[in-house]
């Protein structure tokens, strides 16, 4: 079974092919990527409408080019995935209706994917795959969960942030810092020249008991500090930013740590475009080494948006049996 997936639901065009062959992890044939973030940099943000307008230009163009890298035919493809949802409406519908166009011109099925699910399937293709089941810390720009998975299509929510994400408090304090667009991973850059207990930042809902995250009150005390230091900004930015990535990535841990006591797993799996950086990884290992406990995380090349992680899921829920593809091309997307 060969899936061709389809990402469009942010920033950045993906396109993919995998082959499924028998019960085992679906295998990465080609996958091609183009960001949008010098197009959206000038605007310190994405901008939807250039976002679902760059999406139409790019898309065929990838997947031409990742059919030529998988040495396959279009025809050769049986199913056709892309992300449902969530997302951005207009960048969804791009991703959305190539997938269904190219479903029913080919006679073959298509089938909708959570971008959610796409994450955190994709330590699958790592080349230290998970087993089921583990613990998941799923870290983007827009959601920030711990999930309790026990197999495809399995997932218990363990706890969640009541308002920003992880990568939305990277990417805010990042802008008040005026580090620009996308802010993580500048932030992080610069927070490794920095002292990471320079300032006192908080640590929200660290002792709340349970396995919730609360981020809007971190970028607030950011927001103070850069009013405060005011011209001194520049001197200190380095320290500010390792400040703020501290206190980030101890929430993340602790709380990774207290779900894994919860569900007794030996095991978690770190996926979203929070789990390339590179303090949390060192961080994480550290801890969960000291209690035995396996931590898997995709390709870095495969942490942010891709085409590769919808092919996946969409290959494993239908080996799994969790849904099937269907002719029907009317299709829709679910923006939240
Ligand atoms: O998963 P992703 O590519 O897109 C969403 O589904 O949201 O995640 C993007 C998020 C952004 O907030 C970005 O700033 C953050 O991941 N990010 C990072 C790093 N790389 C990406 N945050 C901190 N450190 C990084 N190295
Ligand atoms: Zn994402």
């Amino acid at each position: 079974m060969l899936v061709l997936g389809i990402e469009s639901s942010c920033d950045e065009t993906g396109v993919a092919l995998v082959q499924a062959d028998g019960p085992g992890v679906p295998r990465l044939l080609a996958h091609a990527l183009h960001s949008q973030i010098e197009m959206h940099q000038a605007y310190g943000g994405v901008v939807p409408e250039l976002a679902s307008r760059d999406h139409i230009r790019r898309v065929l163009p990838l997947a031409q080019e990742v059919l030529a890298q998988a040495q396959r035919g279009l025809p050769e493809v049986d199913v056709v995935a892309y992300t449902r949802g969530p997302g951005l409406a207009g960048a969804l519908l791009v991703g959305a209706g190539v997938a269904c166009a190219l479903g029913a011109a080919l006679g073959r099925p298509v089938l909708g994917v959570h971008h959610l699910e796409g994450h955190l399937l994709s330590p699958f293709l790592s080349a230290d795959p998970p087993e089921f089941p583990f613990v998941a810390l799923l870290v983007s720009g827009g959601h920030t969960q711990l999930m309790q998975v026990d197999g495809v299509g399995r997932y218990t929510m363990l706890g969640e942030t009541i308002d920003d994400a992880a990568g939305e408090a990277f990417d805010k304090s990042a802008k008040l810092m005026g580090l620009g667009y996308p802010g993580g991973p500048a932030l992080s850059r610069l927070a490794q020249q920095g002292d990471p207990a320079a300032f006192r930042l908080p640590r929200p809902l660290l002792h709340s008991g349970d396995l919730d995250f609360s981020f809007a009150g971190l970028k607030t005390a950011v927001l103070t500090q850069v009013r405060k230091l005011g011209d001194a900004l520049e001197a200190r930015k380095a320290d500010l930013a390792a400040s703020t990535e501290a206190a980030i990535v101890e929430v993340l841990v602790r709380k990774s740590l207290a779900a894994l006591d919860r569900s007794g797993s030996q095991r978690i799996v770190v996926a979203g475009g929070v789990g390339a950086n590179r303090r949390l990884r060192e961080q994480l290992d550290a801890a969960c080494a000291r209690r035995g406990v396996r931590v898997h995380y995709p390709e870095l090349a495969l942490c942010t948006d891709n085409g590769a992680m919808i092919a996946l899921a969409a290959a494993m829920r239908l080996q799994a049996g969790a849904q099937e593809a269907t002719t029907s091309y009317a299709f829709d997307v679910k923006p939240r």
